[in-house]
C-alpha cells in the first residue's frame, strides 16, 4: 500500500505545520543580543515554536503543507538540553496509529460542525473530531 510509505513524512510535516506545543518560556541568564535586539539578563522570553516552524528562511513556502519538504530542522519538541524526552515515543505512536488508519480505512468524512478545539494557551489540538469512516 503506497500511502503507508508516506506515514513518516506525514507525521513530520504535521509536527512542523501544526505544532501541538506552540510556545516555550525561558529566562535570560545573561544579556543576549539577537537579531539586533538586546534581551537583558533576567527577562522572560517566550519562544514561539509554532512560528519558528513557519520561518521562511528555514522552510521555503512555509504555509504550504508539503510531504516532500526537509523537516529536519523543525522545533516542535523544543531544542537543546530540554529537548522532549518523549519525542521518539510520540513519533512512534503517531506512525503506528496513522499506518493502521491507512491500512484499515478506505475513506473518511469529517463533520466540520462537530470540531472542537482544545482550550489551552499552549497546547494546540482537537478535543473532538467527529469522523465517519469506510473500512477497506
Ligand atoms: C506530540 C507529542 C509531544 C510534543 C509536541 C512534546 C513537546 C515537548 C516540548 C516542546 C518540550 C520542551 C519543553 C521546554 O523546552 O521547555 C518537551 C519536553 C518534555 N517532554 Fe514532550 N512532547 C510530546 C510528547 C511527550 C511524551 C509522549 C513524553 C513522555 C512519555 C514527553 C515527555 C517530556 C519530558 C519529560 C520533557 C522535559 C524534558 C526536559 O526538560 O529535559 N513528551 N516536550
Amino acid at each position: 500500500m503506497a500511502e503507508v510509505t508516506r506515514v513518516t513524512d506525514w507525521v513530520e510535516e504535521t509536527l512542523r505545520f501544526d505544532a501541538s506545543s506552540q510556545m516555550l518560556l525561558r529566562v535570560a541568564r545573561v544579556p543576549l543580543e539577537l537579531h539586533g535586539c538586546t534581551i537583558p539578563e533576567g527577562d522572560r522570553v517566550l519562544l514561539l515554536v509554532g512560528s519558528a516552524n513557519r520561518d521562511e528562511t528555514v522552510f521555503p513556502d512555509p504555509d504550504r503543507y508539503d510531504l516532500d519538504r526537509d523537516t529536519s530542522r523543525l522545533v516542535s519538541f523544543g531544542n537543546g538540553r530540554h529537548f522532549c524526552m518523549g519525542a521518539p515515543l510520540a513519533r512512534m505512536e503517531a506512525r503506528i496509529g496513522l499506518a493502521e488508519l491507512v491500512k484499515g480505512v478506505a475513506s473518511y468524512d469529517v463533520d466540520p460542525d462537530g470540531i472542537e478545539r482544545v482550550h489551552s494557551i499552549n497546547v494546540r489540538g482537537l478535543a473532538a473530531l467527529p469522523t465517519s469512516v469506510v473500512l477497506r
